[in-house]
């Protein structure tokens, strides 16, 4: 069996999902909970749906909550080593989706300072332009702007950094390297980091100086931040943050996630439809060796990374889906026709995002935390 590991920073081999929710202690999204939430939507969102979102920490608290008439607010980010790539849209698209259905506030983090501690090569500078960028690719998803505020760590220290000192005084190292697994040769700045992730948990909290739910939309790879987070913040005396984790969207590779930190793995948001095609083509397939093979005994869609990327969200119609599978498995659909399937939606998807993105940078001041 291959061996797999998940950090905040790395994700290596294939991931067993459940053996993580064990290893997390975090619990499996059930039907019990879906239906609770299908209660206030009307509908199901497609990654709920589809397993995409698969795992939260106190989500049911948080309906409790609200169902009593306390609101929440959402809480995410991104630590901008580069461009957004397909994956990272997984947990924003999500909780867009909750902003309109819950009408809650949105803070979301970039974490300059993170991307620079933890990156050897990448400078306070580059860190902070592609803060910027990443923006950009919030901002086009179409959050309302009156409810969504968005800051870098490093333009917005005066607010951050006190409030990130009192969770430091709460935390000691011992925690900090059993969680993350540091070590004599980690940087300082790396081990005080978490703490400034921790910060919006109960950011709002201390501007309305009212205590206020907060609820994660994240990958389940932050899981270790928020888990120090749930420990720290009642010593404070704010509530836990609550949250809701998706499984990763896979790279073009074989085995692996999309990961901004493996240029080959990775569509960005950024990428021209040449380049999305050439990439696409050059994906990691389940079709057969030769045509006659294929045509004979089919393909496998569930290793196929163009079938994966229409699962994900690409494809939302789910009887078309079930045809495409069908098709390839039976070897109807040849693979350089299921990833020409895959290569049009992508290409339409980032067309449109990339007009949205455009017409962010006009935008961008209404959204932006500073002190
Ligand atoms: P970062 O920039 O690594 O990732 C941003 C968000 O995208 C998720 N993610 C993915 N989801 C699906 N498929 C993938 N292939 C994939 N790759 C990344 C991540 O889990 C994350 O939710 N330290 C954080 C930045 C951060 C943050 C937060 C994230 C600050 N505060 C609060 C979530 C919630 C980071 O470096 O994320």
């Amino acid at each position: 069996m291959q061996k797999f590991k998940v950090t905040p920073w790395n994700v290596e081999g294939d991931v067993d999902y459940n053996k993580l929710i064990k290893e997390f202690g975090v619990s499996k999204i059930d039907k019990n909970l879906l239906d609770r939430i299908k209660k206030h939507t009307g509908n199901i969102h497609l990654f709920l749906k589809r397993g995409v979102f698969i795992a939260h920490r106190d989500l049911d608290v948080v309906l409790d909550k609200y169902e009593k008439g306390e609101k929440f607010f959402l809480y995410t980010g991104r630590g901008p080593s580069g461009h957004t790539h397909l994956g990272h849209l997984i947990p924003w698209i999500f909780a867009k989706w909750i902003q309109d259905n819950f009408k809650v506030d949105l803070y979301f983090q970039l974490t300059d300072d993170e991307k620079f501690l933890f990156k050897e090569n990448l400078t306070l500078k580059q860190a902070n332009d592609f803060a910027y960028e990443n923006a950009l690719d919030v901002i086009a998803l179409g959050f309302d702007p009156k409810k969504t505020f968005i800051f870098t760590n490093t333009q917005y220290a005066k607010t951050l950094y006190s409030l990130a000192l009192e969770v430091a005084k709460k935390l000691n190292f011992s925690t900090t390297r059993a969680v993350f697994g540091f070590d004599n040769q980690t940087n300082v700045g790396q081990i005080f980091y978490t703490c400034m992730q921790t910060v919006p948990c109960f950011l709002p909290s201390v501007i309305c100086r009212k205590n206020i739910y907060c609820l994660i939309p994240h990958g389940i790879d932050q899981d270790p931040h928020f888990r120090i987070s749930r420990d720290v913040l009642p010593k404070l005396n704010y509530y836990k943050p609550a949250s809701i984790q998706n499984i990763f969207f896979p790279g073009l590779l074989k085995g692996g996630k999309m990961s901004a930190s493996n240029k080959n793995s990775a569509i960005y948001t950024t990428d021209k439809p040449d380049e999305i095609e050439s990439k696409i083509k050059n994906a990691f397939s389940g079709g057969k060796e030769t045509l006659k093979e294929h045509k004979l005994y089919g393909g496998n869609p569930d290793i196929d990374i163009a079938y994966q990327y229409l699962k994900f969200f690409f494809e939302p119609d789910d009887k078309k889906l079930q045809k495409i599978y069908n098709n390839y498995k039976s070897g109807k659909i040849l693979t350089t026709e299921l990833k020409q399937i895959c290569i049009e939606k992508v290409k339409a998807f980032l067309f449109e995002h990339q007009k949205k993105r455009q017409e962010a940078k006009k935008k961008i001041n209404e959204f932006i935390l500073n002190d």
